[in-house]
């Protein structure tokens, strides 16, 4: 089954991007033929710094492959390396009416959120189309914001089809329902917006205790037993344990032997002990770009292949040969 995962390169990443969605989008490539490029095109449309957005788009790189993607089963490239997406782009913008356009919710959001209304974010579901289409892409895992895209990519390519005969596959979106909605320091949807936050890669240990330490917790004496149901601190934690740890857990709880502090610090080191593996990849690549844009380069190498092919086909199918 040919995959494909959009990323917005968008700064720190914190644990509940871990869960929600990088680690799906990892185990993926065991099973999967799967495809993962940095949107830097679509960032355009939000960037105002050209200096913020190459750096932001290096550090996606690196922290995509320090967390498990693996250059030799997975495809993986910057959009802007591949341009013939543009040109794709162009040729789908004819088959997508206005109307389909502008009831995207995407769009009115940014707009209500004060965002200049310009043509790149208006056609941005267009671009996305032309990301999918290119490559005869099936399943498209997607956050529920974007379920719409994929739809609206299958209203452009059925019309497109319907003109010029079956030239693009029409891909469905998967979103995984039971991935749980990862709750930050305050036990709001964790989210970088809501400086709720933990992030995956903290500086130092003594970083991450502090931020740990920063939870909110309930204000039961010590001595007495804890509920570790809805208890922020133990929601988090059981993201990193297995059945019986997390019955442990339960149990320490309850013993009323230990209080918050303690379960914070054992908090701090299952995050700390989880990304070990992955921030030394980190810091080797960081020391190491070199192999980073090997390896960037590889996959748009890749990618241009079937883009060229791909390409050609629907140039002749519309008449620019
Ligand atoms: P943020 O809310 O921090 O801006 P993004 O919107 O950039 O995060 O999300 C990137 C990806 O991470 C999306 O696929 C989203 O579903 C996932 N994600 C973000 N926050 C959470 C969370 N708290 N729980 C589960 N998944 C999340
Ligand atoms: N719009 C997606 C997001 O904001 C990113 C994206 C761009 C994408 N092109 C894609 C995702 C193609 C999947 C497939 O998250």
């Amino acid at each position: 089954m040919r995959v494909l995962t959009g990323i917005q390169a968008s700064g720190k990443l914190h644990i509940g991007n871990y869960f929600g969605a990088m680690k799906p989008m990892i185990e993926l490539q065991e099973s999967e033929e799967l495809f993962t490029f940095i949107a830097n095109y679509h960032s355009l449309t939000t960037s105002k710094d050209a200096k913020l957005l190459h750096q932001l788009t290096f550090d996606a790189a690196v922290d995509y492959l320090s967390l498990g993607i693996d250059p030799h089963k997975t495809t993986f490239w910057v959009q802007s390396d591949v341009p013939q997406v543009l040109e794709l782009y162009w040729i789908l913008s004819k088959f997508t009416s206005m109307g389909l356009l502008e009831r995207a919710h995407s769009y009115k959001d940014k707009i209500a959120k004060g965002i200049a209304a310009n043509h790149a974010l208006f056609s941005y579901p267009v671009l996305m189309a032309a990301d999918i289409l290119l490559l005869d892409t099936q399943k498209v895992p997607v956050g529920k914001d974007q379920i719409q895209h994929v739809e609206m990519t299958r209203d452009i390519a059925t019309k497109f089809n319907n003109e010029y005969g079956e030239i693009f596959t029409l891909p469905e979106h998967v979103v995984e329902e039971h991935v749980a909605t990862i709750p930050g320091i305050d036990g709001q949807k964790m989210s970088k917006s809501y400086d709720n936050a933990i992030d995956i890669f903290m500086e130092t240990e003594k970083k991450l205790q502090k931020r740990c330490n920063k939870i909110i917790s309930s204000s039961t004496p010590m001595g007495e037993p804890l509920e570790y149901e809805g208890c922020n601190i133990y929601n988090i934690a059981s993201l990193f344990l297995d059945e019986n740890k997390k019955v442990e857990l339960q149990k320490r709880y309850k013993t009323g032997e230990e209080g918050y502090g303690h379960f914070k610090k054992y908090l701090k080191e299952l995050i700390w002990e989880e990304f070990a593996e992955a921030r030394e990849k980190r810091a080797y690549y960081l020391e190491h770009p070199d192999m980073v844009k090997d390896i960037l380069s590889d996959g748009a190498q890749k990618m241009q292949k079937i883009a060229n092919a791909k390409m050609a086909i629907v140039r002749k199918a519309v008449g620019l040969y």
